[in-house]
């Protein structure tokens, strides 16, 4: 296979942003989205990509390597079940669903067709966290014991289907996982609703073993986007921005800002899928982070509706 084939299932705020970089990729086919006069002014931009009002139609008359499905979130799961049936690699945004049975039904589909499943944790891919995740690795500041993350804006009006802790405190709950390399045992958390149909501010802890802990604030109501992490190790703090990309450490004897290029996590991001397609690269995100991403934000707003500790038993990786 030379350049896969891959469309992409809805292209409103975030999905047209996904068939820029596929098309910079060499890899899109064709685009779907319920509204065909969207679709249409999208795939206007890429010349050569074809365009589909339905997934059946889209999934029948292509011969898809990969579909990526960034459609609202309770539609996940129906799109993309269909998509796997028809034994195509399937990346869907984040949260993979917002419902963990969901996520492992596609899970189990996913194996027995024998398809790449992963879902749009795309922080994984912001150079912040990654070099950040290789410092941990090293040791080089010792044992991450408190990881706290603020990830703020202005509500986004579009999204009418989830609340915060779905749309957005996902994104930490995955890279509180992914740098503490462990599956949290215990989720307590506190949320309210001031302005959305669904929750709009939280506060989520989640108690991993050995003492370690993640704080994770995710507000839509103030009106400046912050994204932000403090990792505080045993032998220094790193603290970073999604953002900027900009790390610093603090420990000791100096303070430290390493230097290094910005680059698109989207654009990583999706040449990972496109390299696990061809066989060159594994999917750093797995349909089981994906899935236990859910299982934590399910448990988060259990424990804020219940008051209670929610504790869980997860299988670490
Ligand atoms: N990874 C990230 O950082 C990130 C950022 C933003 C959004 N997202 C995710 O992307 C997804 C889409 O978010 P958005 O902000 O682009 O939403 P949006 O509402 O702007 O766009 C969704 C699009 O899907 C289309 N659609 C709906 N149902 C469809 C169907 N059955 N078949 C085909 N098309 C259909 C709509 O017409 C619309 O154009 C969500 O899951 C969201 O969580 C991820």
């Amino acid at each position: 296979m030379v350049d896969p084939k891959v469309a992409v299932i809805g292209v409103g705020g975030w999905g047209k942003n996904h068939v820029r970089v596929l098309h910079e990729l060499g890899a899109l086919a064709a685009i779907c989205d319920t509204d065909i006069g969207r679709a249409k002014e999208v795939a206007a931009r890429y010349v050569g990509s074809r365009v589909y009002s339905s997934v059946e139609d889209l999934i029948d008359k292509e011969a898809l390597d990969g579909c990526l499905v960034c459609t609202p979130t309770k539609t996940h799961a129906e799109i993309a079940k269909k998509v796997i049936e028809k034994g195509i690699n399937t990346f869907v945004e984040k949260p993979l669903s917002f419902s963990a049975t969901e996520c492992q039904q596609m899970m189990q589909m996913a194996e027995q067709k024998k398809v790449i499943l992963t879902s749009g944790y795309v922080e994984r891919f912001n150079p912040a966290v990654t070099d950040t995740k290789k410092l941990i690795t090293e040791r080089a500041y010792g044992d991450p014991m408190m990881i706290e993350f603020h990830r703020e804006n202005r509500m986004p009006l579009h999204i009418k289907d989830v609340g915060i802790i779905y749309d957005t405190s996902v994104h930490d709950i995955d890279a509180a996982m992914f740098l503490f390399g462990s599956r949290p045992h215990v989720v307590y958390a506190r949320a309210g609703r001031k302005f959305h149909s669904y929750e709009d501010f939280a506060t989520i802890m989640l108690g991993f073993a050995d003492q370690k802990v993640a704080v994770i604030a995710s507000n839509w109501i103030t009106p400046k986007k912050v994204r932000t992490f403090t990792a505080v190790c045993t032998d220094g703090i790193i603290s970073g921005d999604f953002l900027t990309q900009e790390i610093k450490i603090d420990h000791a004897e100096a303070a430290l800002i390493p230097r290094r290029q910005f680059q698109e996590p989207l654009t990583l991001e999706l040449a990972n899928f496109v390299d696990s397609i061809l066989g060159k690269a594994k999917t750093l995100v797995t349909a089981q982070d994906a899935t236990d991403v859910t299982k934590v934000a399910e448990a988060a707003i259990l424990s804020s509706n219940t008051g209670s500790p929610i504790y869980l038993d997860m299988k670490q990786p």
